[in-house]
C-alpha cells in the first residue's frame, strides 16, 4: 500500500474529509459513522442537509452490513455490476447516522472500481460516504486538479488517481419494485437483464423517490441551452457539441467523433469546464441519443440548462 493510501486512510478514521478518484467521478469522502466527520460534507460543499449521501464500501459482504434486510437481487446485481458505477438504495441498519442519509430510513450504497478507491476503502476499514467533490450544485470533478482548484482548502488530501473512466456518476436504483433514481454509468439496459422491468420515474416523482435529485444542478456559470433556438443571439458563443463540429460558434467542443456514448460520458464534465472557463456569453449543448449512457448525459444536461432559468 502507498504512504498517501495510509496516510489518507488514516485522516478518514480521524474524522477529516479527503477527495478520492472513483470509475465516475471524484468523491468527497468522510468515515461514514462519524457524524462530525459527515456533517464536515455537508459544510464543505455547501450541501443541504437534507439531499442524502453515497455510502462506500470495498466489497459485497461490507455492503449487505448496512442493509437491514439486503434486497434479493442484491448478489445478482453485484456479481454484474460490482464493483462498478451501480449504487443500491435499501433499509438501512441503525449504526448509519440520519446525517448520512438525511432522516430516511434508507441507505444508498456502493462498491467502486477505481483501484486506488478500493485500497482506501480497505485500509480505512470502515464505510465512507462520498458525494461528488464539488460545491452544491456545480459540476461534478472528474480529475483531481478540478477537486483542488474548487475545494482544495477544505479538505485534509486529494488522492490524484488520473482523469475518470466512465466520468458520470454512478447509476442509482432502488428495489422492490426496481426503480431508476438517477441514469448514471450503468446502462438502465444493462440494469434491466439482472432486473426484469425498472420504472423510470418522471421528473417530478424524482423529487420524493429521491430527494436530493435536484432539478437545477450541474451548473455551468455560462448560461446553457439545449435548444439553440432559446438562446439569446449573437456575443460569443461556445458549442458542447456530441459528434461534428457545427457552423456559428466561436469555439466548439466534440465530445465523440465516433459517435460512441460512452466515450462523450467520459469526457461530458471536462468540456462543461473548459467551455465555461472561457468567459463565453452563451453555451450550447446539442442533444445526444437518449439510449445506454446517453441517459445519464440528457440528465445531466436538462439539469445544467435548468438551473440557468433560475
Ligand atoms: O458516482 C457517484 O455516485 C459519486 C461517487 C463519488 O461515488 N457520488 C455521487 O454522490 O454522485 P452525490 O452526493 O453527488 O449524489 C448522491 C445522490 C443524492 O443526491 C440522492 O439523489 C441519492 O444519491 N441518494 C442518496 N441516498 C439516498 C437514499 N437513501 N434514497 C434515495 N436517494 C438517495
Ligand atoms: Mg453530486
Amino acid at each position: 500500500m502507498s504512504d498517501a493510501i495510509r496516510a489518507a486512510a488514516d485522516a478518514l478514521r480521524r474524522g477529516e474529509l479527503v477527495a478520492f478518484p472513483t470509475e465516475t467521478v471524484y468523491g468527497l469522502g468522510a468515515h461514514a459513522l462519524d457524524v462530525d466527520a459527515v456533517t464536515k460534507i455537508f459544510e464543505a460543499k455547501g450541501r443541504p442537509r437534507f439531499d442524502p449521501l453515497i455510502v462506500h464500501v470495498p466489497n459485497l459482504d461490507a455492503a449487505r452490513a448496512l442493509f437491514a434486510e439486503p434486497p434479493a437481487a442484491l448478489d445478482r446485481l453485484a456479481a454484474e455490476f460490482w464493483p462498478g458505477p451501480l449504487t443500491v438504495v435499501a433499509k438501512k441498519v441503525a449504526a448509519i447516522p440520519d446525517r448520512v442519509t438525511a432522516g430516511h430510513d434508507t441507505v444508498a450504497v456502493r462498491v467502486p472500481a477505481h483501484p486506488m478507491a478500493k485500497a482506501l476503502l480497505e485500509a480505512a476499514g470502515v464505510p465512507v460516504a462520498a458525494p461528488s467533490a464539488n460545491p452544491f450544485g456545480a459540476v461534478s470533478p472528474t480529475r483531481a486538479e478540478h477537486v483542488v482548484a474548487q475545494l482544495g482548502d477544505r479538505v485534509s488530501m486529494v488522492l490524484d488517481g488520473g482523469p475518470c473512466e466512465v466520468g458520470v456518476e454512478s447509476t442509482i436504483v432502488a428495489l422492490d419494485p426496481p426503480t431508476l433514481l438517477r441514469p448514471g454509468g450503468i446502462a438502465l439496459e444493462s440494469l434491466e437483464r439482472v432486473l426484469g422491468a425498472v420504472a423510470v420515474p418522471g421528473a417530478e416523482e424524482y423529487t420524493t423517490a429521491s430527494p436530493g435529485r435536484l432539478s437545477k444542478h450541474y451548473a455551468t456559470a455560462t448560461p446553457l441551452y439545449l435548444d439553440p433556438a432559446e438562446a439569446p443571439e449573437g456575443g460569443r458563443r461556445g458549442l458542447l457539441a456530441f459528434e461534428q463540429v457545427s457552423d456559428g460558434y466561436d469555439v466548439v467542443e466534440v465530445l465523440s467523433p465516433s459517435g460512441d456514448l460512452a466515450e462523450a460520458a467520459q469526457r461530458l464534465f471536462a468540456a462543461m469546464r473548459r467551455l465555461d472557463a472561457l468567459d463565453l456569453d452563451v453555451l450550447v449543448a446539442e442533444p445526444v441519443p437518449e439510449v445506454g449512457l446517453g441517459r445519464a448525459i440528457m440528465d445531466r444536461l436538462r439539469r445544467a440548462a435548468a438551473r440557468r432559468a433560475g
